[in-house]
């Protein structure tokens, strides 16, 4: 599929999309980049109705992309891959999956890799609320209404060749699309049917760790924690917030995540003057 066929079929894509198409030309370098080392640590996936989505029976054998079996972490929305391509090389023992859904994104990730000579790190250009349920096999894999999605939540399709899959012991959604303006807020990620696929692609006991520098998305974020069946926020009532629209002194708010790194996004809200707010879910 070229770039125009790609984009005209991302428009009849029902879904509802949380990231932008802005500048998604890659320049020379990345091209060839991609070309010589994409298939060593991008995975390889048969494509679904849209550029970003993966065929809903897409079989993607976790073990066999990284060539061995290992505790799993998952970066949904790496951006560039400072925070996976870090943290992969200070846990050479882990897998770390990276799912980004903007084609440059993938690139600078899998030049990353290269530079920093990361082993450990493969990379997914999906989106994560289409691609997790087919990656791990979840019931919702292939399913587009978003009712439904909520509905099937963490619920295993055992007939699907993703449910084979090991289950991730961390999952990240750091800074995701702010999606500021109030008649966006349906494009945001993070909702409660993308937490029920959350809770689907991770073991018992293993974190969702989320993180944001915009006050009205943090909120949300600890609302949707706290009101999913399939997670405890080990951090109620804590760093209560002033301004919090659900009350002052509601908090659930982690502490900064010693896993994490500071990255540029990060970096321009802390210079912008916003707060930064981490958010746990450990699931049941
Ligand atoms: C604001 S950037 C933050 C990047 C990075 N996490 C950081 O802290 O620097 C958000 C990233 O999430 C990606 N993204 C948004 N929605 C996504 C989705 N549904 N699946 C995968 N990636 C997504 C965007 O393309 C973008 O690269």
């Amino acid at each position: 599929m070229d770039d125009t066929q790609a984009h005209g079929a991302e428009r009849h894509d029902r879904r509802i999309r949380s990231f932008s198409r802005r500048g998604s030309r890659l320049g020379r370098k990345y091209e060839d980049l991609l070309k010589t080392l994409g298939p060593k640590y991008l995975i390889d996936a048969p494509r679904g109705n849209a550029a970003s989505s993966l065929a809903p029976d897409a079989d993607i054998d976790l073990v066999a992309a990284f060539g061995r079996q290992a505790p799993l972490a998952v970066e949904i929305g790496p951006g560039s891959g400072e925070q996976c391509v870090s943290w992969a090389l200070a846990h050479p023992d882990w897998n770390v999956l990276a799912v980004e859904a903007w084609h440059p994104g993938a690139a600078r990730c899998v030049a990353r890799i290269v530079r920093e000579e990361a082993q450990n790190v493969r990379v997914l250009e999906a989106d994560a609320a289409q691609a997790l349920p087919v990656v791990f096999g979840l019931a919702s894999a292939g399913i587009d209404d978003a009712a439904r999605v909520r509905e099937l939540g963490a619920t295993l399709a055992a007939e699907h060749p993703g449910a084979a899959n090991p289950r991730a012991r961390e999952i990240w959604t750091f800074f995701p699309d702010p999606w500021r303006k109030k008649r966006h807020f349906k494009r945001r990620l993070v909702n409660d049917a993308f937490a029920g696929i959350v809770a689907g692609c991770l073991e018992t006991g293993g974190a969702w760790r989320l993180a944001t520098d915009w006050d009205t998305y943090a909120w949300p974020m600890r609302d949707v924690v706290e009101a999913s069946a399939f997670f405890d926020n080990p951090f109620l009532g804590e760093r209560p917030d002033e301004a919090d629209e659900a009350g002052p002194g509601r908090g659930g708010f982690a502490p900064r995540w010693d896993g994490r790194v500071m990255t540029r996004f990060e970096q321009r809200g802390l210079q912008a003057g916003r707060n930064v707010h981490d958010v746990t879910g450990i699931r049941i």
